[in-house]
């Protein structure tokens, strides 16, 4: 299969603009699953709850809706960090998406910086499902730094991790190699790039850099850190199923759990 992500730089509050862009890409790139950044369709910064709230939608809302007709008519699954309104609240969440629509969501589990005074913290189990005969789970940007979530999502069978990201620190492509060769599963990383500084004196510049990496911890593609693009690889998702380091040695049975604190 193919695989691959987007990189793109939202403008803030311009939904319609930021799908109908992404919605273009992904119709022009040869991916069976594409994944796109974090919070892609509204832009990272937000000032307020209330406007969260206000930019934040239901998977009945419009980014949902253009990109499952994107995924219909090219026959292939998408995932896409994206504001989620559920009623009086707003999470940092990741859809799903497969020619028949809204699969799953996941909800960001792990709120980075200030984005704890906008979203509610993710309530959503780490789940893993199938995508074309392929099992993806999805984890969102700052979730890399706890190695629990991408461990929690390869021991349910996840060949392939999904992570919509807005990177601003310069360690999570590195760490990902680690996260993608410590479960021997794929991992896709889809940043955005640009700045926002709409919280006056923090101006955030996020990092590009989007990536993919195979479960031995190759790089098989690394974009540039300033520019949009788009890039997909061919990939054997089979790979992933494979945990044996060596003919004694399994990465999943080895692991000592009676000595583990958890
Ligand atoms: C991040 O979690 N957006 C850094």
């Amino acid at each position: 299969m193919n695989a691959g992500f987007i990189q793109t730089h939202p403008k803030f509050g311009r939904i319609k603009e930021n799908v109908e862009d992404a919605a273009k890409k992904i119709r022009a790139l040869d991916a069976d699953l594409v994944v796109l950044p974090e919070l892609f369709s509204t832009g990272y910064q937000f000032r307020s709850k209330e406007e969260a709230r206000k930019l934040s939608e239901g998977v009945d809302g419009y980014a949902a809706g253009r990109l499952s007709e994107a995924a219909k008519e090219k026959n292939i699954h998408i995932v896409a960090g994206f504001a989620e309104k559920a009623g009086k609240r707003a999470y940092n969440s990741s859809m799903l998406i497969g020619p028949r629509g809204v699969i799953g969501v996941y909800r960001k589990a792990h709120l980075f910086w200030d984005e704890k005074k906008i979203f509610s913290r993710g309530d959503t189990d780490f789940k893993v499902y199938k995508a074309g005969g392929v099992k993806v789970g999805m984890m969102i940007c700052f979730d890399w730094i706890f190695p629990e979530v991408s461990r929690t999502l390869a021991l349910q069978g996840a060949q392939i991790i999904c992570q919509p990201s807005n990177l601003v620190l310069p360690y999570c492509p590195q760490a990902m190699i680690t996260r993608s060769l410590e479960n021997r599963v794929f991992s896709i990383t889809a940043n955005r790039v640009g700045s926002e500084e709409r919280v006056r004196g923090k101006r955030l510049r996020f990092i590009g850099t989007s990536q993919i990496v195979a479960p031995d911890g190759s790089v098989l593609y690394r974009a540039a850190g300033d520019g949009v693009e788009a890039a997909a690889m061919e990939i054997n998702p089979e790979e992933a199923l494979n945990k044996d380091i060596t003919p004694v040695n399994n990465l999943f049975k080895d692991r000592r759990r009676d000595l583990f604190v958890l």
